[in-house]
């Protein structure tokens, strides 16, 4: 089975599909971790989105996914992949096409193993287009960017809500619009706007449509 669930950075994914894949006894993959695995690998190794053989050099990384976290050539990845520069260089590096495809095959091959809750940009519409169920997670940009601002807050960095809401705007510009795999819900994707749900609520309500589509 797979649950697939797409939206927009700051709607709450990550955590709900987290609580989500624990209410169900279920894996989840988290797919913007092999992103950003690929963007800091081919930064580290002075790669360019420009460079002819990206296709090559993605699909031939050793990246393992295991329920504790994610690894490259045997080294624990999870606090490396968090840092802003990691973000900027998933994002750059996840345009590309041939990494696209690469990375393709290696979410298929994963979310088949097992029961998965899968989380991405694309999932319901191209990496599993036959999704057993589909979310598309979302939230009023304000409120993407209140949140935002609170987690800056709390990790002590200084920042304004205007700053901050101008560049969710952005790269949510940024997102739908690119040529490759845009972010953008399934036609048979049901809608859950966190804007006015808090954690708990938000994964209740996934939870509702998981059991409503699969029993
Ligand atoms: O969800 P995240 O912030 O960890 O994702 C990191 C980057 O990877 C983000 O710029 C979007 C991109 N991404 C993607 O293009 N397709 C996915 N399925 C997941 C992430």
């Amino acid at each position: 089975m797979i649950v697939a669930i797409d939206g927009p950075a700051g709607a709450g994914k990550s955590t709900v599909s987290r609580m989500l894949a624990e209410r169900l006894g279920w894996v989840r993959l988290d797919t913007g971790a092999l992103y950003r695995v690929v963007g800091l690998a081919a930064t580290r190794a002075g790669r360019t989105v420009k460079d002819p053989d990206l296709g090559a050099f993605a699909a031939g990384l050793a990246i393992e996914v295991e329920a504790d976290g994610i690894r490259l050539d045997g080294v624990d990845m999870g606090q490396a992949i968090r840092t802003p520069e990691a973000s900027a260089a998933a994002s750059r590096f996840a345009a590309v096409p041939a990494v696209r495809d690469a990375l393709l095959e290696l979410q298929r091959h994963l979310g088949r193993a097992q029961d998965t809750v899968i989380d991405g940009r694309d999932i319901g519409t191209v990496v599993f287009p036959d999704a057993d169920v589909k979310i598309f997670l979302t939230a009023a940009a304000e409120e993407r960017a209140r949140r935002r601002l609170a987690e800056l807050e709390g990790r002590g960095e200084a920042a304004d809500f205007e700053t901050v809401l101008a560049d969710i705007v952005q790269r949510d510009k940024q997102d739908s619009e690119r040529a490759v795999a845009p972010l953008k819900k399934a036609a048979d994707a049901v809608e859950v706007d966190t804007s006015t749900l808090d954690l708990p609520g938000a994964v209740e309500a996934c939870l509702a449509v998981v059991r409503q589509k699969v029993g």
